[in-house]
């Protein structure tokens, strides 16, 4: 793999969001990505790209997936990866944010991945700092290193995006995996449909090219793939569906919805699932169907591009 890239290529240095990405630099962090997959089945999975750099997980917000994948990620690059997890009670909006990135700054890390509960606080704590900020997921905003990887499993899996029909089902409202991935996959070609109950299908998405639907078996006719998404309950005030029971009733996914959808349709999950709410458990562990755990597997590949793409300026030339 090459160790430098001309800039024009990503000229980015930061990665915020899947919306400042153009389709060429969303292939190329595919590609590179793809490379690292392999090195990921070895018995021997250490690369040094980024040996004596050092990245700085900061989670203000509980994570086991991600936080894990970003930091296999950068372990298998070579770097040293510090793991700082602050939790929620600790955290005052604004100075306190500004305070934390100014510290850490003055620490020189190189790498930043940060998640935060607020939209826009990832921006916010990367105009304070001088490395490279990768964006883990902020509040309901965006989540640009899930998209990816999710775009990696299709793209393995079905050989394309473009022309396919993604239907993301569930609690679109508080979701930057939902948001992530309908700039996604529409900048790559691919029709995108929002399954939800009213109160959690945001009517402004419809701006964004995707279509909306409030019956999930109507929602599902037809599709390629498959995405569930879990309530996330700890971003809701109050009630936004009558029960569990009920919600899987309607927005479930079971095999008798499915039959709607393509006879090869695949389904994915970003995780955590909760299984008998939004997704059979059945239907979640159907080896033939489901790509939940590839997901998992291409996740540290893609965090491995991210980190690999976004600190090639920091290192000479061979
Ligand atoms: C997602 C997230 O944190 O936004 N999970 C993840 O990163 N694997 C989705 C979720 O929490 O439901």
């Amino acid at each position: 793999m090459a160790a430098t890239l001309p800039p024009a290529r990503f000229p980015h240095h930061h990665l915020l969001g899947i919306e400042s990405l153009t389709p060429p630099e969303i292939n190329l962090l595919l590609d590179l990505a793809d490379d690292f997959v392999e090195h990921g089945r070895r018995t021997d999975k250490k690369l040094g790209h980024l040996r004596g750099l050092t990245q700085i997980n900061l989670f203000f917000e509980s994570s086991t997936r991600t936080r894990t994948s970003f930091e296999l990620a950068g372990k298998r690059l070579g770097a040293d990866v510090v793991n700082m997890s602050v939790s929620n009670s600790a955290i005052k909006k604004g100075e306190t944010l500004i305070d934390t990135a100014l510290t850490l700054n003055a620490m020189r890390p190189d790498v930043l991945v940060v998640r935060h509960p607020d939209s826009g606080a990832v921006a916010l704590l990367a105009r304070h700092v001088n490395c490279a900020v990768i964006n883990g997921g902020d509040g309901s905003h965006e989540h640009p290193t899930q998209a990816l990887l999710d775009a990696l499993t299709i793209r393995r899996r079905r050989g394309r995006i473009e022309g396919l029909l993604v239907v993301i089902c569930g609690d679109i409202l508080h979701s930057r995996v939902a948001r992530s991935n309908i700039l996604l996959m529409t900048a790559m070609g691919a029709r995108v449909r929002l399954v939800a109950p009213k109160t959690l299908l945001p009517a402004t998405l419809a701006s964004y090219g995707a279509e909306l639907c409030q019956d999930m078996e109507q929602g599902l006719d037809g599709a390629d793939i498959v995405m569930m998404l879990r309530l996330q309950t700890e971003r809701m005030q109050g009630s936004f569906v009558p029960s569990v029971r009920e919600y899987f009733h309607l927005y479930g996914l079971t095999y008798e919805k499915l039959a709607r959808a393509k006879p090869d349709a695949l389904i994915m999950h970003p995780g955590p699932m909760n299984r008998g709410v939004e997704i059979d458990g059945r239907v979640a562990d159907d080896i033939h169907r489901s790509a939940i755990l590839d997901q998992v597997e291409l996740g540290v590949a893609v965090r491995m591009a991210c980190l690999d793409i976004l600190t090639r300026s920091l290192r000479s030339a061979p």
